[in-house]
């Protein structure tokens, strides 16, 4: 018997049957999985052999819709594509609470994105640090000869900053560029200008330049999102109190801040998802972000106001594009897109934002009650009662008793599937 062998030479070279035949034969896969696998359903196998390498096949998620959201006084259907249950209901039930006062409001700083150029082995750092400054305007000028389309548009390179930052392998000259990016996320524009500018950096400092990349720590790129939320809406003051001892646990401790973090990702992710978002970057800026001042954080704050109400903020960063990169080969982020309605990178910037901070203050409130599982537990028992083959009425009525006895288990399932149905048919004959 050969030995299996992940060493396929030319693999990228084949065409995805072929490259799938031979995954299937390493992993020993049926004729069912593979042609699901090969199942075309809205991404179809020539789209996707050209977004990435290697491709097999396509993998749906479910693609959902979260209503209520009134944010800036407009009006969004905000879609979400996610694995986990429970989160587009969570963000729906926080929107309907937040629609007072034109809903949520949410601004972004502008689309300033930040191209690092890494400057070794310069011996007078802070010296050649001033030189650098003082070319400004040339290292501005060759940054934008690489994207006149981008500042036609008005974007474009539009600032240079400098750092001597101390590391392991002694001081380095850390070159910021600083670009205008419009409606794109930003790193095929940035990438290039960093990579264009640095011969001439190079000859400004007589050093060498290493690293020429987008760092997506996007400070400049924040959104902020806020909003009040009246008390007698979410059952008084309790309540508020109790959502605001969950942030003051999450502003005290980084172990709960990773998780109140995680909760605002749920709605952030599952809109960079529907919207095909490099949502790697948008995850890294936050973190990062969260971590800014040498301690995690979370990236929102929850407080009660004068009047017992409560009150909420998020900033992060939110580099985000409705043009280029996948959102314009997707057929499905395209279609996300238009039911969101956003004319802008920014306004998708601001919906997400506002989306974060909704999925936020869902997981306190359950938190601070009544808890989070009652409400996993009904979506549980729902999809346990669907894989048990019940349809239509017969879901929820299977969930329900499966709940009411605590006993949410795939076999009882059958069996009330089984018990019910049998009692319908002899209903409808009666
Ligand atoms: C689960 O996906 C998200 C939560 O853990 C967030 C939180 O704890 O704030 C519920």
């Amino acid at each position: 018997m050969s030995e299996k062998t992940s060493r396929i030479p030319g693999f990228y070279k084949l065409d995805i049957k072929t490259r799938l035949e031979k995954v299937a034969e390493f992993a020993g896969l049926t004729e069912e999985e593979k042609s699901l696998l090969l199942k075309e359903g809205n991404l179809d196998l020539k789209t996707a052999d050209i977004m990435i390498e290697n491709v097999i096949g396509t993998m749906a998620y479910p693609f959902a819709v979260a209503a209520n959201f009134l944010i800036n006084g407009k009006d969004y259907l905000v879609p979400m594509v996610i694995e986990e249950s429970s989160v587009v209901a969570a963000a729906s039930n926080a929107a309907k609470v937040m629609r007072r006062d034109g809903g949520i409001k949410s601004k972004t700083t502008g689309p300033y994105m930040i191209g690092q150029i890494q400057v070794l082995g310069v011996k007078d750092p802070w010296y050649k640090r001033m030189l650098i400054l003082d070319a400004k305007d040339e290292i501005l000028a060759q940054a934008n000869e690489q994207d006149p389309v981008l500042v036609k548009l008005g974007g474009g390179a539009k600032d240079v900053e400098a750092r001597v930052v101390e590391s392991p392998k002694g001081p380095m000259i850390i070159v910021h560029l600083i670009v205008d990016v419009k409606d794109a996320m930003g790193a095929n524009a940035v990438n290039t200008m960093a990579e264009a500018v640095s011969p001439l950096i190079e000859k400004i400092t007589g050093g060498k330049t290493l690293l020429r990349i987008i760092s997506n720590l996007a400070d400049k790129r924040l959104v902020r999102s806020w909003v009040k939320v009246y008390k007698e809406d979410i059952g008084g003051e309790e309540v508020v109190d109790g959502i605001v001892n969950a942030w003051a646990f999450a502003a005290a401790d980084p172990y709960r801040a990773a998780t109140h973090n995680k909760g605002i990702m749920n709605g952030v992710i599952a809109v960079a998802l529907a919207t095909a978002q490099d949502h790697r970057a948008i995850e890294a800026g936050a973190h990062a972000y969260a971590a800014r001042t040498g301690r995690y954080l979370p990236l929102s704050t929850w407080e009660k106001d004068e009047d017992g109400n409560l009150v909420g903020s998020l900033e992060m960063p939110m580099a985000v594009g409705i043009i280029g990169g996948a959102t314009k080969v997707h057929p499905i982020a395209k279609i996300a897109l238009k039911i969101l309605g956003v004319k802008t990178a920014q306004e998708l910037a601001e919906v997400m934002g506002a989306v974060g901070l909704a999925q936020n203050f869902a997981a306190l409130r359950a938190l601070a009650t009544e808890g989070i599982q009652k409400g996993h537990m009904k979506l549980h028992a729902r999809n346990i009662a669907v894989m048990a083959g019940a349809t239509g009425e017969l879901v929820d009525k299977v969930a329900e008793i499966m709940i009411r006895e605590g006993k949410i288990k795939f076999n009882y399932a059958k069996e009330l599937v089984e018990k019910l149905s049998r009692e319908g048919e002899a209903d409808k004959s009666a």
